[in-house]
This record gives C-alpha cells, structure tokens and sequence, in this order.
C-alpha cells in the first residue's frame, strides 16, 4: 500500500530526502557551509522561542462562543449599550480566552498563589472586543505609574533570582490600598482549583454607551457555572509535587470529554459621573463595588468548547489589550485602565512584532476583514484589504477612491472633560481598610485559618520594620486580623498599633482634604484636620 502522507519539505518548498544526517564530506569529515536544508532548518529553532510576556507569562486558552442574551438583568440591552454583541440574540460570537498566573516564569507551576489572568477576546461583527481581567475582581494599586516597581517587587529579587516574601511587603506596607488584595491572594482564593471553577471580571471601570449618546459607569464579570473551587497551601503543594501545569491539563481534559467550562456574563452598572456619595471611588479598581447596591446583571453566556491546535500559535502570540473595545462600550478615566492601554499594544508589538494583528488568533472574525492603510513592517503576512485602486494607501483621495470613513452613530458620546493637569491621587477618602476587614469577616473559619497561617510564615520572612507596618496595617482592617498575625508571627501588637500614618497619607477611615498648589488646582491630598 503506498504511503499518503505528505511529503517533508523545507519552508522553499523542497522535498527534504534525508532528515536524518548533515551533508559531510564523507562520513568522518567536516560539514560545509553551502548545507542549505540543514542550516535552515537550525537557524529557524534557533529562533523559535519569543520573549515570554513580562507578566502573566504562564497560561492556557480554549476556543469557544459567546450568546448574548439581549436584557441586562430584567431590562433590554439597548437601555444601555448600542454594542451589536451584547444586543443580538441568536448570535454565536467566537471567542478566544487565556487563562494566566502573573509572577511566575512560562513553565512555571500553575498551583502559584497568585492572581489568575482571565483574558477574553469577543471576534464580535464590529470588531474584536478584548477584556483583560482577573478572577479577583480588584487589584494591588491604583494608578499605572506604580505597576513597574509593583512587578519588580513581586517577580523574583535580581540579586536571588527567587520571589522573597519581604520584597512583596516591603512595596504592600507603603501601599495601604492593596491590603484588600493582599487578603484576597493570601487566603484559599489566592489558588484556585483550576481555571474552569474560578469567577472573572474587568476589573477596572468601564463605559457602556447607548444609541442616544448616553453613558453609564460600569464593571463586567463572569461567573462560573462549575461553582468556585479553592485550594489551601497544603492541597496546593500536594498537587504540584506531582504536576506543574494541573490547570492546562483540567481545561484540556474537561473540554476534550464534552464537559465544556461555562460562564455568565454580568454587569454592574451606575450612573456616570463622580458618584460622590458613595464611601469609594468607582473609579477605584482596589475596591469592589458593593453587589447589594449594584447586583450582577446577567446578560449572555460563555462556553469553551475547543482546545487550540497549537499552543504556541494560539496561546503563546495571543494578544489581548485594554484598548480594545467596540462602539457602545468605552473607556473611563479608571487611571489603571488609562496606563494600561498604552501597555499591552506595545509591548505586543515587542513580543510578537508590529504585525501581530495580522496573526489568525489576534486579528478580527473572519467576516470582518481588517480594511487599513497600514503597511510593511517585519512580518507582513498580507496586504490587509484595500479598495478597488490598489495604488491607494492613503485616505482621504481626491478621487473618491482608496477606503472611506465609516458613518458616525447618530448620536455621539462626548465626555465632558475640565480640570487642571496634575498628579492627583484617586482616593477621596483613606477608605482602604474597610473592604478587607469586611472579606476577612466573610471568610469561612477554615479560610481565615489558611490566610492567618499564610500570613504569619511570610512575615517570619521579613524584617521588623515591615512586620510592625503589616501589622499596622491588619489591624486597621480588623482588629482580630491583626491581632491573629501578630501573635503568631511574634510581632509586638502594641509596637504596631503606635506606628504613626504613612507619610502623606490620611490615618485609616480620615477624610482626605484637598490641598491648593500655588496655582489654585486642587488635589485630594493630605489628611483633613
Ligand atoms: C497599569 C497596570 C498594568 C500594566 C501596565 C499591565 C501590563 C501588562 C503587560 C505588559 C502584559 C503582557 C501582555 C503581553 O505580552 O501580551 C500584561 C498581561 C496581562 N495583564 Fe496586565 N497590566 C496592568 C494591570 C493589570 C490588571 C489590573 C489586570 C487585571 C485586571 C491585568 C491583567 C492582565 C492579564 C490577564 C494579562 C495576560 C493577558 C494574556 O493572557 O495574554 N493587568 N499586563
């Protein structure tokens, strides 16, 4: 029986008929320079590997679709968004989705305490849509200019090449917003069973937009119909003695038995605005909002329903962005949505090249062709669609030829802006004790155990200035939760509770007064008397 199967080739097209042996001369003697098929071959491996993403450099992703159910909670979807993919019913919406650890290394074990990526790309009619969040729901700071040294404190130290627990409370002490993250990672939600049981959000504060040019403030989540499931640091530990990529392994395994992981797609909405009444800022992405006074409006569904051919083509160039979104859904001025923007299209262009966008994972459904004037560039896999005049690569042509401007919405959304430039904080008030006192009080006794006992073996890791600091810092959130860590770490509660504020903060639960600069601009600054 002749054999079917396609003949090896080099990427010139050549049918390679010896894979097994370098051309030598004869069978002792040295290789030859002009050995083409042999030195392509090498010099392409040479260069299979990209960087690996600067953070979030661990993950898995699956295929699969989203249904959009056309309400937002008991009203139409209109009342809100023009956008066509949470508006149409009926409409299966390709989706791509990557899950992620954040600190660890590529091959690093997916057990990591750590918050997990929740990366979700909608290749909606209008264009892909992409929504990069986590499955915390919050997260450590609030303005984009910290993440660098936030990341530098976290990954491993430049000097021990190992992530020390110091190094992450030497940057937590000095940042009193990220002690509700802090409390979130360091119980069992800090390590969830795997990627499918775990909820999702955007995390940070959105816009949607309706047809008549109104906006509302809101917060987008996914929550799991598998239920949440998490582990303590012993089931962990347990689970990555024998396996550091568990979580791959469960996506993969659920979804190639027919057991496809499914999600609800919710939103908490509010009016636009400052929203001063509130004891938060929803602008404020260290802070939840409140589901009792903002529920979670249902209003389509996710399943994953198919495991990439290839994880590098698919996973590895994956690239999700916070700039991404579709008319209908816009940006607020959330200052970590702001920084974030900027962030991921470029190092995108970095790790994966200028033309990422033309790569199948990352460029738009198939029946939404990319119509650009953008050319060349290392990489070009294709002249993205032109009009009729090839010649034409430039808009607007005095002969009506070449690509045109689609039509503006009827009624447009403009967001008044007025303001003087500065460096403010995002605060209105030192409030970021209250939302990790109130999660350390909901925890069931088996999670403050888990959290106390986590907590306690990494302060027996730092030093004296940053135990006091932490302690502090517990106490002000619960006075028990301080206590607790305290005594078990050794750490001398009365010393910690006599520490004065951080320097230019507010003491915990002070309202912050807004301070004049000489040139008449406010910002919310120092503590009120
Ligand atoms: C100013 C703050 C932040 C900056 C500058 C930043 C920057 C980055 C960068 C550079 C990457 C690598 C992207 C790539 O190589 O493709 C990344 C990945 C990621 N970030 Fe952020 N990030 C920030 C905050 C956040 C926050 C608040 C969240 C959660 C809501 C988040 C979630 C993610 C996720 C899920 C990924 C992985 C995306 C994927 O699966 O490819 N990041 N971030």
């Amino acid at each position: 029986m002749s054999d079917q199967r396609p003949i090896l080739t080099t990427r010139q097209g050549h049918p390679v008929r010896d894979n097994q042996s370098m051309r030598t001369v004869g069978e002792r003697g040295p290789a030859t320079l002009e050995n083409y098929q042999f030195i392509e071959k090498i010099t392409h491996f040479d260069r299979e590997r990209i960087p690996e993403r600067v953070v979030h450099a661990r993950g898995a992703g699956a295929h699969g679709y989203f249904e959009a159910y056309g309400t937002i909670g008991d009203e139409p979807a209109s009342k809100y968004t023009r956008a066509r993919v949470l508006n149409e019913t009926g409409v299966k919406t390709p989706m791509f989705v990557r899950f992620s650890t954040v600190a660890g290394a590529k091959e690093s074990p997916e057990t990591a305490r750590d918050p997990r990526g929740f990366a979700v790309k909608f290749k909606t009619v209008d264009g892909n849509w992409d929504l990069v969040g986590n499955n915390l729901k919050i997260f450590f700071i609030r303005d984009a200019i910290k993440f660098p040294d936030m990341i530098h404190a976290f990954k491993p130290d430049p000097v021990t090449n190992r992530q020390e627990a110091w190094r992450f409370f030497d940057f937590v002490a000095a940042h009193p917003e990220s002690i509700h993250m802090v409390t979130w990672l360091k119980s069992p939600w800090g390590i969830p069973a795997n990627y499918r049981e775990m909820e999702g959000s955007g995390v940070n504060t959105y816009k949607l937009v309706n047809d008549q040019g109104v906006a509302h403030l809101c917060k987008f989540h996914w929550i799991p119909k598998q239920g949440v499931r998490n582990l303590t640091s012993a089931q962990a530990a347990e689970i990555q003695g024998r396996d550091v990529g568990h979580a791959t392994k469960d996506l993969y395994d659920n979804i190639a038995a027919g057991n496809f992981p499914e999600w609800e797609f919710a939103v908490q909405i509010m009016p636009d605005g400052p929203n001063d009444h509130l004891s938060f800022d929803p602008l404020d992405d260290t802070k939840r909002w409140p589901e009792d006074q903002f529920p979670l409006l249902k209003c389509g569904r996710m399943v994953l329903d198919r495991v990439p051919d290839n994880f590098f083509a698919d996973v590895e160039q994956s690239a999700f962005g916070t700039g991404v979104l579709v008319d209908g859904i816009d940006f607020s001025d959330d200052k970590m949505l702001q920084g974030r923007t900027l962030s991921y299209s470029d190092t995108q262009r970095y790790r994966v090249g200028p033309n990422y966008l033309q790569l199948p994972i990352n460029a738009p459904a198939p029946g939404v062709k990319a119509h650009t004037n953008q050319r060349d560039g290392q990489m070009t896999f294709y002249v993205d669609g032109t009009g009729e005049n090839k010649h034409i690569n430039y808009e607007p042509s005095t002969l009506a030829q070449g690509l045109r401007e689609a039509d503006k919405p009827a009624k447009e959304y403009h967001q008044p802006v007025e303001g003087k430039l500065g460096r403010y904080q995002t605060s209105r008030t030192e409030d970021d004790y209250a939302q990790a006192g109130e999660r350390y009080r909901s925890f069931e006794e088996w999670e403050r155990e888990d959290l106390i006992a986590n907590l306690v073996a990494d302060m027996k890791e730092c030093p004296e200035a940053i135990q006091l600091r932490m302690v502090w810092h517990f106490w002000h959130a619960d006075e028990e939760y301080g206590r607790r860590v305290a005594e078990g770490a050794g750490i001398d509660l009365e010393k910690a509770k006599a520490l004065p504020p951080l320097p230019g903060r507010a003491a915990p639960g002070q309202r912050l007064k807004a301070e004049t600069y000489t040139d008449g601009s406010q910002a919310h600054k120092v503590a009120a008397e």
